[in-house]
């Protein structure tokens, strides 16, 4: 059977931008950036994603379109040993399991989306309701809407589902963010907002910050999830890898100052003398907490139609961000169960969802509903969850570990050579530019090194309770 192919360049750029945005840019992006010292931050999240990510990414897209695989296929192929073939297993496995966690998060996006729309918003807002609802039997009902989406794109296949949804979503999606950014900008000390994402406060820049810029700029890139490796494979030969590479992350790039130009205002409009350091960490409450609050604030100007709007509008920005995202991470162990076993996309889909669903329930199920699920176990000296354990595991620990081992393959196993030679068809100016020598040079090197340091400090960490280097 012929493999699928995106239809043209900027079908894979749509594509592979739309697995990039995510709620990773458009709600992460903003609250880090936020308490870690403004456009200091940005700057150096900006350098890193072109100067550590951009290799690791144009090496995942070439390895793809290479051997016309997924990753456990094309690691296999290459790799011609058990080892690297459990490597492969590795990078199948993973965003299989992230995309259970974030199948549970988008749920509780579209199921505010809904609540929104539904004049609920005052529900929204109030005290405990994100608690409530995650333990709400509401929140299967979203989970069937979403999970029912999800499988209506993969169905289509590679042009009619995955392109094609993209080509909708991704342009609705820049409109209703430039949209938005607009709005707050009339609303009432935006320019605090606006002042303090732009000032940049470099004395904030402590090794943890870049860490977490560095780890936000790889998850926002979807890397080492095996997502460019197969997206990759659907690339055709005459396209410029480089050149698309540049675009997904400039556009990741971009949607993410948008989201700070977004999000900013809004808190400041909201409360011009808020103190951020008092605003949680973490973009879960920021999201389904906080800014519901300001949504409903909204009233006082606009009307409570007005605020509902607004807070749907917002909510279905975000869905569509995690949609297209979702949408790129199943589609690896689909890819992969097709490949492998030679099964039609359909019983692929249906074997892989019906495991992931049950995963994503009893993910759904650990916020205290019940209670073994909830109180997993307990390690590093802190009870977790299971939705704590997938999160740990894969996002936390084995998406570096991913990382460092996909740049020694490339360099040490596939060799350099070869992925020369990959990346310069559809690009006649790679062979011996500057691009190419640090392409070469960096991912065998230095950032295998930087991700094997992040692996080891973030197992200390997380298992053993102890950080190694902050
Ligand atoms: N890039 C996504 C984000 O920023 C992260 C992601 C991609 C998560 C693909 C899952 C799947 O949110």
């Amino acid at each position: 059977m012929k493999r699928e192919q995106f239809s043209s360049s900027l079908g894979f750029v749509l594509a592979a931008a739309g697995s990039a945005v995510g709620i990773g840019n458009l709600v992460a992006f903003p609250v880090m950036a936020s308490k870690n010292g403004g456009a200091a931050f940005l700057i150096m999240y900006a350098f890193f994603v072109f100067f550590i990510c951009l290799p690791v990414m144009l090496a995942e897209m070439s390895l793809g379109r290479h051997t016309r695989q997924n990753p456990l296929g094309a690691y296999t192929e290459i790799g011609q040993n058990r080892a690297w073939r459990t490597v492969g297993w590795m990078s199948v496995i993973t965003p299989f399991m992230i995309g259970v966690f974030y199948l549970v998060i988008t749920v509780w996006i579209f199921g505010y989306l809904a609540k929104s729309i539904m004049g609920q918003l005052n529900e929204l807002a109030g005290p405990d309701s994100f608690g409530v609802f995650i333990n709400s039997n509401e929140l299967f009902v979203y989970m069937v809407v979403v999970i029912g989406l999800t499988f209506l794109i993969l169905q289509g296949g590679v042009k009619q589902g995955i392109e094609k949804a993209s080509r909708i979503l991704m342009p609705m999606l820049f409109i209703m963010l430039i949209a938005l950014v607009i709005y707050v900008m009339t609303l009432d000390n935006a320019m605090l907002g606006v002042k303090f994402f732009l000032i940049p406060e470099f004395d904030k820049l402590t090794g943890k910050v870049l860490n977490g810029a560095l780890a936000q700029a790889f998850f926002s890139l979807s890397l080492a999830m095996g997502i460019l490796i197969t997206y990759g494979s659907y690339i055709q030969k005459n396209n410029n890898i480089v050149h698309a590479g540049k675009m997904v992350a400039g556009l990741s790039v971009l949607v993410a100052c948008c989201s700070g130009l977004l999000i900013l205002p809004a808190v400041f409009s909201f409360n011009p003398d808020i103190q951020l350091s008092t605003l949680s960490e973490s973009s879960i409450s920021m999201i389904f907490t906080f800014l519901p609050k300001i949504f409903l604030a909204m009233q006082a100007d606009i009307g409570y139609f007005g605020a509902s709007f607004i807070a749907g509008f917002f909510f279905l920005l975000v869905f569509f961000a995690a949609l297209t995202s979702l949408v790129s991470i199943i589609e690896v162990p689909v890819a992969s169960l097709m490949d492998g076993k030679g099964v039609s996309r359909r019983t692929a889909l249906y074997s892989l969802g019906a495991v992931m669903i049950l995963l994503s329930v009893i993910s759904a199920l650990s916020f205290g509903r019940v209670e073994m699920f909830s109180n997993l176990l307990s390690y590093g000296g802190v009870n977790k969850s299971f939705f704590d354990l997938v999160y740990d595991i894969f996002y936390e620990t084995i998406l570096p570990l991913n990382g460092f081992l996909l740049c020694l393959f490339v360099i040490y196993r596939w060799k350099k050579h070869n992925l020369d030679a990959e990346i310069s068809q559809g690009n006649s100016t790679f062979a011996g530019s500057l691009l190419q020598k640090y392409v070469n040079f960096s991912l065998g090197t230095f950032i295998p090194l930087i991700l094997a340091v992040i692996f080891v400090n973030t197992v200390s960490t997380i298992f053993f309770g102890k950080n190694l280097l902050f």
